[in-house]
């Protein structure tokens, strides 16, 4: 059986040039090229690249359409399919009109592709309003009839928002209905869960399955002490790699300053809802 390669990248993050906020003055999208560069550069022929969503930061239709034109030409770079998901920071209808040329709706983005035999599963965690996540039940209904049949080289789910326990502290449970998830995936051919949303690289297993939160390509997130979290200067992406003896997810991590760029209490990241 041959391996099967896909690049996931998260939270970009981005607006275009013109804006004025912090976001883009920060200037993510060089990250974002120089991350297709350096995929390109190495050689790698991913079967596609999925971004696992907070695409844009807090972005209208323009900031969309921008994200699109980045996207299109990495894909063009790759000669790979570029898969996308919303997280908190995204926003559906612009998402639609920028994104997908679609007239403005706020529809839930979800989808199911399979490449090379493998299923990607997509999924909108992201609620309009809120920093937490959940799966609403009409997604949840339609992901059951999905994973009713199984794909030849089994089933990766993307969501932004992490299934697994990946930050220990009290009151931040980012996705409201990790059991209700759970039973769906329970005795199907899904062989990973692809996440984001956290900013730093978490691996551990959901219920026996692969479970991944990606660091990604805008910037890192970690507790600078006790009472702190803090956000810095940093760009990676994972690699990961479908053969006969499982998955294998690469992390690969670009040089950046490390420098700090923002941090804020713990309590008002316990209160984010
Ligand atoms: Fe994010
Ligand atoms: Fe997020």
């Amino acid at each position: 059986m041959n391996p099967i390669q896909f690049v996931h990248l998260t939270d970009t993050h981005l607006n275009a040039p013109d804006k004025e906020n912090l976001f883009a003055k920060l200037q993510l999208a060089d990250k974002v090229r120089r991350v297709f560069s350096h995929i390109h550069q190495s050689g790698l022929r991913p079967s596609f690249v999925l971004i696992t969503g907070d695409l844009a930061h807090e972005g209208d239709s323009a900031d969309y359409a921008y994200i699109r034109k980045l996207v299109d030409e990495g894909s063009a770079m790759l000669g790979a399919p570029v898969y996308v998901i919303l997280g908190n920071h995204d926003h559906r209808a612009p998402f639609r009109e920028g994104y997908l040329g679609e007239t403005s709706s706020e529809e839930a983005y979800y989808y199911s592709h399979t490449i090379d035999g493998l299923r990607l599963i997509g999924l909108n965690s992201q609620i309009p309003g809120h920093h937490n996540g959940m799966i609403d039940d009409q997604q949840l209904s339609w992901l059951a009839e999905q994973l009713s049949t199984p794909a030849p080289r089994g089933t990766i789910v993307a969501i932004h928002h992490p299934l697994s326990t990946v930050i220990d502290m009290p009151g931040y449970d980012s996705l409201q209905n990790v059991e209700s998830i759970r039973d769906v995936l329970a005795g199907s051919d899904v062989i990973g869960i692809m996440a984001g949303h956290v900013h730093s690289n978490h691996v551990g297993t959901f219920h026996g399955i692969l479970s991944v939160a990606a660091s990604g390509t805008a910037f890192g997130g970690e507790l600078a002490e006790a009472e702190h979290f803090r956000m810095f200067d940093a760009c990676s992406y994972n690699v990961v790699t479908v053969d006969s003896n499982g998955v294998t997810v690469s992390t690969i991590a670009l040089p950046t300053s490390n420098a700090e760029i923002f941090r804020f209490p713990l309590t008002a990241l316990a209160e984010q809802r």
